[in-house]
């Protein structure tokens, strides 16, 4: 349950930043340095967490991660120190362990630190020099055997010079940084990538194997991928569907993958409601039809409920559209 899932080796790239990063990475995951990974939305922070613990020496220890945006924050001490019975109402009978305690002797993941409240931040800073820590309502010091693996998908330099992101815990997170580009920022990689993911895919899914063609793939290259690797594996996986014989081409892609220069901004005399509307209705007329007018699919691609769905058609008077 505490293993870590993914090796240096699922980390596919041919882009030479990348292979920069790896190899960094691979030299420092025999040490017990604090590392730092840095990069938007779905560039793999958590795959290169997991590889680090995976190949370090503590591999036989835990790999925790504890999403520090997840947890309310009221709650995020006990869950990082865990706390002895009768340290606050509705504490459980017995105390709780924490994340810190579960993963003793292995890796912890502190995943979107930067929204880690600034108390905490201090707390978290002194267990780090002090290699040491209590439950909450305990005294019972505890020794700290941990690698520590912080990830933030926004600059925490910003966050410090802001004032939300304490600047002495930074500076002691950031001993090895792995700064991992966008994804459009590597277009070299997104071919191997498609290649690669599509035949995994495929065989994760049951599908008959698949390639991408070139045609899909300049397709693919143009597209600016705000959500990285995860949004490029999930249109993958949609097309693997689409695509009736054994390759996947423009058509099996999303119409927002194929078109270019649409974007409501480059309408400027709509006003923002309009533009909002016009994208709604875009949005929904493309997802019936990529659907094959199926509603129950369109809306799971658009992520709303089935009769939010309909509700919108109606709003729209999108007529064609209706049963
Ligand atoms: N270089 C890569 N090779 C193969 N798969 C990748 C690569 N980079 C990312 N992925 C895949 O993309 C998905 C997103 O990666 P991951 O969860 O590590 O992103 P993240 O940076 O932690 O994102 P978030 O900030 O949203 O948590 C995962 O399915 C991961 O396996
Ligand atoms: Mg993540």
């Amino acid at each position: 349950m505490y293993e870590a899932r993914y090796s240096f080796e699922d980390i596919i790239t041919q882009n030479s930043i990348m292979m920069e990063l790896k190899d960094i990475a691979k030299r420092v995951t025999k040490t017990n340095s604090t590392v730092l990974i840095q990069g938007e939305s779905g560039t793999g922070k958590e795959l290169f967490a997991h590889a680090f613990h995976k190949e370090s020496l503590r591999r036989h220890g835990n790999f925790v991660t504890l999403n520090c945006a997840a947890i309310p924050k009221e709650l995020l001490e006990s869950e990082v120190f865990g706390y002895e019975e009768g340290a606050f109402t509705g504490a459980k009978r017995g105390g709780k362990i924490g994340k810190f305690e579960l993963a003793n002797g292995g890796t912890i993941l502190l995943d979107e630190i930067g929204s880690m409240p600034i108390n905490l931040q201090s707390k978290l800073l002194r267990v780090l020099e002090s290699r040491e820590f209590e439950r909450v309502g305990g005294n019972k010091r505890i020794k700290l055997d941990v690698r520590i693996i912080a990830s933030c998908n926004e600059n925490l330099e910003l966050s410090v010079q802001k004032g939300t992101f304490r600047r002495d815990l930074y500076y002691r997170l950031n001993v090895i940084k792995i700064d991992i580009p966008p994804l459009r920022e590597r277009i070299d990689d997104i071919e191997l990538l498609a290649q690669t993911m599509v035949s995994k895919l495929a065989i994760d899914l049951q599908l008959t194997p698949k390639t991408v063609s070139s045609e899909a793939c300049d397709r693919l290259k143009s597209h600016n991928w705000p959500g990285n690797v995860r949004e490029l594996r999930n249109v993958l996986e949609r097309a693997l569907y689409f695509a009736t014989y054994n390759i996947i081409l423009p058509e099996h892609l999303p119409e927002y993958i194929n078109e270019k220069g649409t974007t409501p901004s480059s309408q400027p005399s709509l006003t923002l409601k309009d533009m909002v509307e016009k994208t709604e209705i875009d949005a929904i007329k493309r997802a019936i039809r990529d659907a094959n007018g199926s509603k129950t699919i369109a809306a799971e691609m658009l992520d709303i409920h089935r009769t939010s769905l309909y509700k919108k058609i109606e709003k729209y008077k999108l007529t064609e559209l209706m049963d």
